[in-house]
């Protein structure tokens, strides 16, 4: 169980916090919550404003963690909220002859999944996984457990650790001191379940939680 950033070679983009938080309301949350057309593809006040596949987000990042948890050619990898299935190509590309699985609870990213890809993914939900016991090498989620409240998050987790057999990472948001906590605030849309660093570190050993973590952090 370490505190690592897996994700340090993943294009950093300067996030209008404050611009984009002054036309947010609740409407724009619960349409973005919904996790359909509009979150992906929709206005920027919705999520993304365009989720397109591009090789410069994953490429870097899925050979940092095939390098750090040394994944044989023929591992297993699931990516729990996978959306369009971008990391699970990439990983594929690097290593074609991984066993991929992709799930999401978004109906709309699976359906617009990256095609090469798609055989592999499914929606469901990440607090209840459709896999046996241990049937992974390595279970990754990125931005994706903080959006289920905080029950089901812990669900989440436990289902995580339930069908790894070896390796965990997951991120989420959170913050270190009061002023990323106020910008946390601001900017985010889905999140149900975000917290000081040191309470996620609390929360995951109290789910007995034993992989890896990072944060995303609005700074
Ligand atoms: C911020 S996006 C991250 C997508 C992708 N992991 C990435 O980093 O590009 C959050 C993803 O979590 C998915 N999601 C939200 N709630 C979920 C749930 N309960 N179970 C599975 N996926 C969920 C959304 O549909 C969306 O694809």
């Amino acid at each position: 169980m370490a505190e690592v950033n897996l994700l340090d070679c993943y294009p950093r983009s300067k996030r209008p916090i404050k611009e984009r938080s002054k036309f947010i309301t609740e409407d724009h949350r619960q349409i973005a919550r919904r996790f359909g057309r509009e979150f992906f593809d929709g206005d920027r006040l919705y999520g993304y404003g365009g989720y397109n596949y591009h090789p410069r987000f994953w490429q870097d990042t899925v050979q940092r963690l095939r390098d750090y948890y040394s994944l044989s050619d023929d591992a297993n990898v699931l990516d729990i909220g996978c959306a369009k299935g971008f990391m699970l190509y990439d990983f594929k590309e690097l290593m074609p002859r991984l066993t991929v699985a992709g799930i999401d609870i978004s109906e709309y990213a699976i359906d617009n999944a990256i095609e090469a890809i798609k055989p592999f993914l499914q929606v469901g939900n990440a607090n209840n996984l459709p896999f046996e016991d241990c049937s992974f090498d390595l279970v990754i989620s990125i931005s994706t457990i903080h959006n289920l409240p905080i029950e089901e998050c812990k669900q989440a987790l436990r289902e995580i650790e339930r069908v790894s057999q070896k390796h965990a990472f997951v991120t989420v948001d959170a913050w270190r001191h009061d002023l990323e906590k106020e910008h946390m605030l601001q900017w985010n849309l889905t999140g149900l379940t975000y917290m000081h660093t040191d309470e996620w570190k609390k929360l995951f050993l109290d789910v007995g939680y034993k992989g890896d973590y990072y944060w995303f952090i609005a700074e």
